[in-house]
């Protein structure tokens, strides 16, 4: 079984989400999404969610890409948890690109491209500003 391993918010899930979700699955058999906490949300990247953890996660859970949660605490957890859960694939989109490359002794390290013009930032902005109505394709 191989097993892929990514990282992130996923707040407000929206198809870059969804499209980041479903590349990483297609790439083995086994998807570990590690959510990051609210407080480490708060300390560490400097981010306050709209959806708490525990509605990140329910969300997350309902998404047929997605296999097991785990919580991210830390920075620091990456080598551990590739270990820990046998990760074959550490998977990002490429706003990281590069950033991970220090996990490469530990598993294959992918970062995959970020769908283009949508982000949790980007829908909390457009709806602050009254823009509804929005309309875009989902990406084949
Ligand atoms: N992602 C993606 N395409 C997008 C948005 C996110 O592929 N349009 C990927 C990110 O690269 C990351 C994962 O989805 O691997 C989780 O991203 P996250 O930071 O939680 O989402 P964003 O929408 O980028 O949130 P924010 O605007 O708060 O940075």
């Amino acid at each position: 079984m191989k097993r892929i391993i990514t990282y992130g918010t996923f707040d407000l899930l929206h198809y870059g989400h969804i499209y980041l979700l479903s590349r990483a699955k297609a790439l083995g058999d086994y998807l570990i999404v590690v959510l990051s906490e609210d407080e480490f949300n708060e300390k560490e990247k400097y981010k306050r969610t709209y959806f708490n953890y525990n509605e990140r996660k329910k969300l997350l859970e309902a998404v047929r890409h997605v296999d097991l949660i785990i919580p991210e605490k830390c920075w620091e957890q990456k080598i551990t948890d590739i270990q820990l859960y046998q990760a074959d694939v550490f998977v990002m989109g490429d706003d990281w690109e590069g950033k991970f490359d220090y996990l490469k002794p530990y598993c294959e390290v992918v970062y995959l491209p970020r769908t283009e013009t949508i982000s949790t930032t980007q829908i909390i902005s457009d709806i602050s500003n009254g823009g509804y109505g929005r309309c875009i394709q989902f990406p084949s």
